[in-house]
């Protein structure tokens, strides 16, 4: 039986990694090198050229979250925009692509602001409902990306339903499923051909470095994504990759403890009278909380609330002692940050109101210390509001 055959957790621990073939050495090397010494002219020793192609840490790494996801391929990148960027870059000029409308603020300015200018033609909706998609597809559309759960509304796409009706017109779906996690979704599984993940985030769980990965069964889609690894080079280093695989270990763990921590903390802000809206797919108040039992088997630890203006916004997010103001998510300390002014700053005011991102919205990232003391910690800066 090989790694990638055995259950979740176990593929976390082992899936992508054999002892190091020098010294046994259980920990895969951290392969800080950039390039590797040839045999003869012509002739690598066992396929290791030179580092931007090719290298060992990485390979465990890519291979580890491929498994993850169950993939067979994964194409790491220097961020979670870089692998997006990748994914879309497969495309050429007079392409066009279907996308959620509230992703990461970045992957929209992204969109609108460089790869637009490139010749490629985006259509934004609302994927709850699926049928925004349909009606969006033209004759050139070749790809559909999605996020699900979305930053910062927790809103979700039904991946079954669109994959459906993307293939039918031929185009791929891909899934930025860095919210979720593929300890809680999946989208392989429900017919996507794609997934994308900010592995700065739940991946790595600890802080410490900015990446992102590509995964796919689709062996064109892995071809192409090497060769944009190699042929611009948007690359993460070995000591980075080593980071996020060491995180990747212990990813069931952790999202155990944040969906926990994230329901209780839901439920409690929910009953608090200064809170006007919690958004998390794992309330029963979720508009599509069904879709989330059917397609997710977890909730993650983010949440956004509408505490209705930007003064009483501020007050919260500027009252909490644990919860630390800053961007980022998933990492084992929670945080707490104003999407209108931080994350999704440059999209929009009117676009970005219209998906309910307004300024009294607060979104945090529940950590994984004591949700007592999380609760106490919310509660005591609720008081300022
Ligand atoms: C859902 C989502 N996708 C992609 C990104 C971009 O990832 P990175 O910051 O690693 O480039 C982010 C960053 O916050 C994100 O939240």
């Amino acid at each position: 039986m090989t790694a990638n055959e055995h259950r979740f957790a176990t593929r976390a621990v082992h899936a992508g990694q054999e002892p190091d073939p020098t010294t046994g050495a259980i920990m895969p090397p951290v392969y800080q090198t950039s390039t590797y010494v040839q045999e003869a002219l012509g002739k690598p020793r066992r396929g290791y050229e030179y580092a931007r192609v090719q290298n060992p840490t990485r390979e465990a790494m890519e291979a580890n979250i491929a498994a993850l996801e169950g993939a067979r391929h994964g194409v790491a990148f220097a961020s979670g925009l870089a692998a997006i960027e990748a994914v879309v870059k497969r495309l050429s000029a007079g392409d066009h692509i279907v996308s959620e409308e509230n992703t990461y603020g970045g992957t929209h300015r992204m969109f609108t602001q460089v790869l637009a200018r490139l010749g490629l033609e985006f259509t934004f909706v609302d994927s709850r409902d699926p049928d925004n998609v349909r009606r969006a597809l033209l004759p050139n559309t070749r790809l559909v990306h999605l996020e699900t759960p979305t930053n910062p509304m927790m809103r979700l796409a039904d991946l079954r339903a669109i994959a459906a009706i993307a293939h039918d017109a031929g185009a791929l779906v891909a899934v930025d499923n860095t919210f979720a996690t593929p300890y809680n979704q999946r989208p392989l599984e429900l017919g996507a051909d794609i997934v994308v993940h900010s592995s700065t985030k739940y991946l790595n769980g600890h802080s410490d470095v900015v990446g992102g990965v590509v995964v796919t069964n689709d062996e064109q889609v892995a071809t192409d994504l090497r060769f944009l690894q190699k042929s611009t080079g948007a690359i993460p280093g070995p000591w980075d990759c080593w980071l996020i695989l060491r995180g990747t270990k212990t990813l069931h763990l952790r999202m155990e403890a944040h969906n926990r921590s994230g329901q209780r903390i839901a439920e409690f802000l929910e009953r608090h009278p200064r809170v006007e809206a919690v958004n998390y797919p794992g309330l029963p108040s979720h508009p599509q909380h069904e879709l989330a039992r059917r397609q997710m088997c977890g909730f993650t630890g983010m949440l956004s609330v509408e505490l209705g203006s930007l003064e009483r916004a501020r007050k919260f997010a500027e009252g909490t002692r644990l919860f630390a103001l800053g961007e980022s998510l998933g990492g084992v300390e929670s945080l707490i940050g104003h999407p209108a002014l931080m994350t999704h700053a440059t999209v929009a005011r009117e676009r970005r109101t219209a998906m309910g991102i307004t300024d009294g919205l607060v979104r945090l990232s529940v950590g994984v210390e004591d949700p007592e003391d999380l609760i106490e910690d919310l509660d005591q800066a609720l008081q300022r509001v």
